[in-house]
């Protein structure tokens, strides 16, 4: 897919989160929050659900969660703009209590689409409701930190996964700040063994044989990454 093909299918994803009405999350809502970031990247952030400043806002992570979540892309010199952000369920739950499984189920399909779209390289979850979408049966308190093969059904074909704590959690607790700054430091070299891995796997949709020698993608040319 093109860049610009790229941006048109997740502004159709976009359009349809805004008006959707699949689940009971709908009812209170403000804004739906479909993600954001550049279309053209190899790396996906995926959090729990907008709270209130992202309800107000229609934009992931622009509260203090957000704030925590910048300062721990700037300790790794990445910026939002050139990863994208969502998050399991695309509607504030009311009071901001967890999803339910049904809320959960009911919007996995959006999310799935904007991996299949993006195909990224690196998928970092932030929280245990995004870590138990993509590495099932796992505890962030034990996994947190690490990297793992992304669950396919996922919509994501062939990540890694790295698991944080949610940011909100680093901003209630300073130890969890600490080690949030450790778990995100791995993300760089977890970003380079997927691609290194990825590079010998080429992908089996396409009729022409891979490229003996393939362009960069644009995702190459961000000088962060
Ligand atoms: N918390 C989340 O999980 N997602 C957001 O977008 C904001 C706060
Ligand atoms: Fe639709 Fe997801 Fe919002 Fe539920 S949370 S109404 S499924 S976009």
């Amino acid at each position: 897919m093109t860049h610009a093909e790229r941006q048109a299918a997740l502004e159709v994803i976009a359009s349809e989160v805004r008006t959707c009405t699949r689940c009971r999350l709908a009812d209170g809502r403000t804004h739906a929050v479909p993600g954001e970031g550049s279309p053209d990247t190899e790396v996906v952030l995926v959090g729990e659900g907008p709270g209130y400043h992202e309800d107000r806002t229609g934009r992931p992570f622009v509260g203090r969660a957000g704030g925590v979540l910048q300062e721990l892309l700037e300790s790794i010199e990445w910026r939002r703009r050139d990863v994208f952000i969502t998050n399991v369920v695309k509607c504030r739950p009311p009071d901001n209590r967890d999803p339910e499984p049904d809320e959960i189920a009911a919007c996995a399909p959006y999310l799935e689409r904007q991996l299949t779209v993006l195909d990224p390289a690196l998928v970092v979850t932030l929280g245990r409701f995004s870590l138990g979408t993509f590495v099932p049966g796992t505890r962030i308190s034990q996994v947190h930190g690490t990297i793992h093969p992304v669950d396919p059904a996922s919509g994501a074909r062939d990540a890694s996964v790295l698991a944080l704590y949610h940011p909100a959690a680093a901003d209630r607790s300073a130890d969890v700040k600490r080690q949030s700054f450790d778990d995100v430091a791995r993300a760089p070299q977890a970003l380079l063994d997927a691609r290194a891995r990825r590079a010998t796997k080429p992908v089996a949709v396409s009729a022409a044989p891979p490229p003996v020698d393939p362009a960069p993608t644009p995702a190459a040319d961000i000088t962060i990454f």
